[in-house]
């Protein structure tokens, strides 16, 4: 009879433990998931010809990333100067999860930034972000 008592209230206990984990995961996956990247790291650190292309494609986009109205890159024409010359990308982010994360919102790291946060509000998507984090990391 005790026996029983002792199992439920166990049962119960590891029940209540588990959907504490549970929440748990799903608050980091909620947290982690916006910035999450669409393919394999490696696909954007050591991108094919064809995504730093679309990468940089996306970038000089005025309707798309539009970042030439700010920065300076690369052979980009007319560029304004809002922002820093984005040169010596790879140097100045040795970690390519930071620089995507200034691309994703740029708010985070400089509160009152003008720099569009283009993943937050979805300006980009994760991908079109990932391309142009690529291809700016080779300047
Ligand atoms: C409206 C102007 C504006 C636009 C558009 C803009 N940026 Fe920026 N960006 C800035 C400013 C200002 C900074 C300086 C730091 C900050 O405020 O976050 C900056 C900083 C950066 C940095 C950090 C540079 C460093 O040396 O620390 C990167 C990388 C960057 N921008 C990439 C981009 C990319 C890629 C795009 C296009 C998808 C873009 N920016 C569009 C204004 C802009």
């Amino acid at each position: 009879m005790s026996h029983t008592g002792v199992t439920t209230r166990m049962k119960k206990t590891i029940g209540i433990t588990l959907s504490g984990a549970a929440s748990a995961l799903i608050l980091v996956g909620g947290l982690t998931a916006a910035p999450a990247r669409a393919g394999s790291m490696a696909e954007w650190t050591h991108p094919s010809a064809a995504v730093l292309a679309a990468g940089k494609k996306l970038a000089f986009n005025r309707k798309k990333g539009n970042c030439l109205a700010c920065h300076q890159i690369d052979d980009g024409t007319d560029p304004g100067n809002v922002g820093p010359p984005l040169v010596h990308v790879k140097k100045r982010y040795p970690d390519f999860a930071k620089l995507r994360a200034q691309i994703w919102d740029a708010t985070a790291n400089h509160p009152n930034s003008v720099m569009p946060p283009f993943g937050r509000n979805r300006i980009l998507t994760n991908k079109e972000i990932d391309e142009i984090a690529a291809y700016i990391w080779t300047q």
